[in-house]
């Protein structure tokens, strides 16, 4: 399959730091991946660095086949590159609905099909952002992304801080998204085997580099691998006498 994403070799960080030591991957479309790792291993410097908001030392970004790497953030993101940042980044002072037409481009992701995929939103669509929940401004955050219609969709642990039943509305969101809607994406999660169910292919990140890249399928069975890079708590499965089955 043709590629959509390709990043190689890149190299960024803050200062005269260097956090992202080399970091390449590949996105076909309609493909998700998912990136895993440790606190401060570089998943989001990774993700900032591909929306253009991280300083680059080297390395060359491509979308479909096109050399980004020199465009500003905002070119990047009408080029294509959709983000969901780690902070969510929503307009505390306008309302969800402004929050989503503000940024609204022409494409298959309407507002009417962003209140289908989270009904909650278009229930508090005249709600200022800032009188959100945790979980419903996280669902902004993602219907923001979706609606400039971008070709690719990072997502920077969007389940962070949010409560269990919070997390399943988000992760059936997201699976209809990647799924059934075929938007190409790249997860960043902690929750291993949440994400793991999701995504296509997965890298762990290890102080900058990746020290694992493959299958999910083959990573989510993968205990040892799950054990030695993400954290143990993490990658344990969520009942543990229950013998590891997919959901
Ligand atoms: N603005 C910054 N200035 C200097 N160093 C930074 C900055 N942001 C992150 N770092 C450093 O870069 C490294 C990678 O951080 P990064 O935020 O990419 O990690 P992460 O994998 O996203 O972690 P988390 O899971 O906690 O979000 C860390 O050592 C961090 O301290
Ligand atoms: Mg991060």
């Amino acid at each position: 399959m043709a590629e959509l994403l390709a990043v190689d070799e890149l190299r960024a960080g803050y200062g005269k730091a260097v956090v992202l030591s080399g970091v390449s991957l590949s996105l076909a479309p309609g493909e998700a991946l998912a990136v895993l790792g440790r606190n401060g291993m570089g998943k989001t410097t990774l993700i900032n660095a591909i929306v253009g908001v991280t300083q680059r030392f080297g390395g060359r970004i491509r979308l479909d086949g096109r050399d980004i790497t020199a465009l500003r953030p905002d070119q990047r993101a009408r080029a294509g590159i959709g983000w969901v940042p780690q902070e969510r980044n929503i307009f505390r002072s306008l309302t969800v609905e402004e929050n989503l037409t503000a940024v609204a481009r022409d494409g298959p992701w309407s507002l009417a099909k962003i209140y289908d995929l989270f009904p909650r939103l278009a229930e508090r669509r005249q709600n200022f952002g800032g009188q959100l929940s945790g979980g419903e401004q996280q669902m902004l955050a993602v219907g923001r992304g979706l609606i400039v219609n971008p070709r690719v969709l990072l997502l920077d642990e969007p389940l962070e801080g949010l409560a269990p039943i919070v997390v399943d509305e988000l992760m059936r969101a997201l699976r209809r998204v990647i799924r059934d809607e075929g938007m190409a994406a790249i997860l960043v999660e902690q929750n291993a085997r949440k994400v793991l169910s999701v995504t296509d292919r997965a890298l762990i990140l290890e102080r900058g580099s990746v020290v694992h890249a493959g299958d999910s399928a083959a990573l989510r069975a993968n205990r040892e691998v799950l054990e030695a890079h993400v954290s143990v708590a993490q990658a344990r499965p969520e009942r543990a006498r229950q013998p590891a089955v997919s959901n």
